[in-house]
C-alpha cells in the first residue's frame, strides 16, 4: 500500500464488511453446531458442544462490535481520539480473548476436513446431514480467516492511526484485501 488509509475508510471497511459478515456466519454457525458436533462424535468420538461454545462466544463479540460501533468508531471519525488509548488497550485484550476460541474451532475444522476426506462412501448413508457438516466446516473456516484479518486491521492499522501513533510498521497491510495494492 502506497498511502495511509483514512480513518473513515477504515471505519466503513470494518463495520461495512468484517462486521457484517461475522454477524451473519455466526447466525447460520450456531444453526450448524449440532450437526458437526453429532458428526464429530459419531465418527471421531470427539464430544464437543459448539452449540453452546458459539453462543456464549457470541455474546461477547457482540457487546465489542457494539461498543465499537456506538462509541469508538464514531470518536475516530469525528477526530476526538487521543483520550481513548485505556479503551484501545481493552479492546486489544478483548480480541485475544476473542481469537482463543477460534483457534480451537480452526483445530475443530481441520480435523473435521481431514474425517470427512477419508470418510467411506456408506458414511453418506449413515450420516443423513454431512451437506450441513460440509457447510459448517466452510463457514468455520471462513470466519477464522475473517476474523484475524479483523482484528489485525484494528489493531495493527485502525488503533495506531486513530492515536496518531507511527504508522510506518504497518505499511505491509492492505486495509482492503479485495483490491490491488
Ligand atoms: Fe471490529
Ligand atoms: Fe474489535
Amino acid at each position: 500500500m502506497s498511502s495511509h488509509p483514512s480513518t473513515p475508510d477504515l471505519v466503513n471497511l470494518l463495520v461495512d464488511k468484517y462486521h457484517r459478515h461475522l454477524r451473519q456466519s455466526v447466525r447460520e454457525l450456531i444453526e450448524l453446531a449440532p450437526q458437526w458436533d453429532s458428526f464429530q462424535k459419531q465418527f471421531s468420538g470427539t464430544p464437543m458442544c459448539w452449540c453452546k461454545l458459539l453462543t456464549t462466544w457470541w455474546g461477547e463479540v457482540k457487546q465489542h462490535l457494539e461498543k465499537e460501533e456506538i462509541s469508538i468508531f464514531p470518536a475516530f471519525v469525528s477526530g476526538r481520539a487521543s483520550h481513548l488509548a485505556p479503551q484501545l488497550r481493552t479492546l486489544e485484550l478483548e480480541h485475544n480473548d476473542h481469537r482463543q476460541l477460534m483457534v480451537t474451532l480452526a483445530i475443530s475444522v481441520d480435523e473435521g476436513i481431514k474425517l470427512l476426506e477419508t470418510l467411506p462412501v456408506s458414511a453418506g448413508t449413515e450420516c443423513s446431514s454431512l451437506p450441513q457438516v460440509q457447510r459448517f466446516a466452510e463457514l468455520a473456516g471462513e470466519m477464522v480467516e475473517m476474523l484475524n484479518e479483523h482484528i489485525n486491521l484494528e489493531d495493527r492499522v485502525l488503533f495506531p492511526l486513530a492515536l496518531g501513533l507511527d504508522f510506518s510498521d504497518h505499511q505491509e497491510i492492505n486495509p482492503n484485501p479485495n483490491s490491488p495494492e
